[in-house]
């Protein structure tokens, strides 16, 4: 997939999938703009891509959820080359993890903030200049969770299932300019969340390891959890030439957990 020559900004690239991500879409070509409230993980990030030696990466220290911020990120890409071409809201937070009854309003509230006021915000700062260019590409991690019920996580999943509400309704209103918006619903990511996840089951429950990983694999079609490199590969084809007339759609890399 070539990128070449792409200015792309990845909200939460400072770690997890947004690092494989941010890799991702450098090896491919594109310039990086990693904006996270995680400055150290940005600067990892951005030292990964130098050391590599493929793509190009700039820091701009950015906490999604308040407007001010979102425009001096806006203002700081377009000092790269006046133009935004790819813009991938993955930043996003688990919430709680508790029952309706025992959610503090704050708890619901922060979880909104991030997952989808920030989201909104950096869509509204992108698209002015992605219309003027009559270009670009918007991916927005949603989750399965936005696709099926996931109990003990009523804010978690109410923002994910709003993430494809706003995916499909902005592709609809942005298509004229041939702005492009979708989002990817990844299943259970390998990483640092599911191990400590799967330390906890093993602690309260006694079972190995193998049994708690196969327990929580069960739903898979393919019996695994997912390589956030798998999603990383779905955004960089989502955001090439070859996706042109993918737009408004949600696509699930769950090694087959939902099929919907
Ligand atoms: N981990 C999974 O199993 C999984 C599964 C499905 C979907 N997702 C989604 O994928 C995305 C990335 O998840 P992850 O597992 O890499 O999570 P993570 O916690 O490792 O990374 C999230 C990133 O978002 C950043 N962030 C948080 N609040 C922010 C703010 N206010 N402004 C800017 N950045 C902020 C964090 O600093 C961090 O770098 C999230 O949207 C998550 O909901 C994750």
């Amino acid at each position: 997939m070539n990128l070449n020559n792409q200015v792309a900004i990845v909200t939460g690239g400072g770690q997890g999938l947004g690092q494989q991500i941010a890799l991702r879409l450098a090896q491919e070509g594109s310039t990086l703009i990693i904006a996270d409230i995680n400055e150290k993980g940005s600067w990892e990030t951005a030292e990964m891509i130098a050391k590599r030696g493929n793509g190009k990466a700039k820091v701009i220290p950015t906490d999604i959820t308040y407007e001010n911020q979102v425009a001096e990120l806006i203002k700081g890409t377009l000092e790269i080359g006046n133009r935004i071409d790819i813009l991938v809201n993955n930043s996003g937070i688990m919430g709680p993890v508790k029952n309706i009854e025992d959610i503090f309003l704050e708890e619901w509230e922060a979880t909104m903030k991030v997952n989808l006021r920030g989201m909104f915000l950096c869509c509204k700062h992108a698209i002015p200049v992605m219309k003027k260019q009559e270009k670009g590409s918007i991916i927005n991690i949603a989750s399965i969770t936005g696709k099926r019920p996931l109990t003990q996580r009523t804010p978690y999943a109410t923002t994910k299932m709003g993430v494809i509400g706003l995916t499909r309704t902005l592709a609809a209103e942005v298509g004229k300019w041939k702005i492009r918006v979708n989002a990817i619903c990844p299943g259970a990511l390998i990483g640092r969340r599911i191990d400590l996840v799967i330390e906890g089951i093993m602690k309260y429950s006694g079972k190995s390891r193998e049994q708690v990983i196969a327990e929580r694999t069960e739903a898979a079609a393919l019996k695994t959890f997912v390589d956030p490199k798998y999603v990383a590969s779905v955004v960089a084809f989502l955001c090439s030439e070859e996706a042109a007339m993918i737009t408004g759609q949600d696509i699930n890399v769950c090694a087959g957990t939902v099929m919907y």
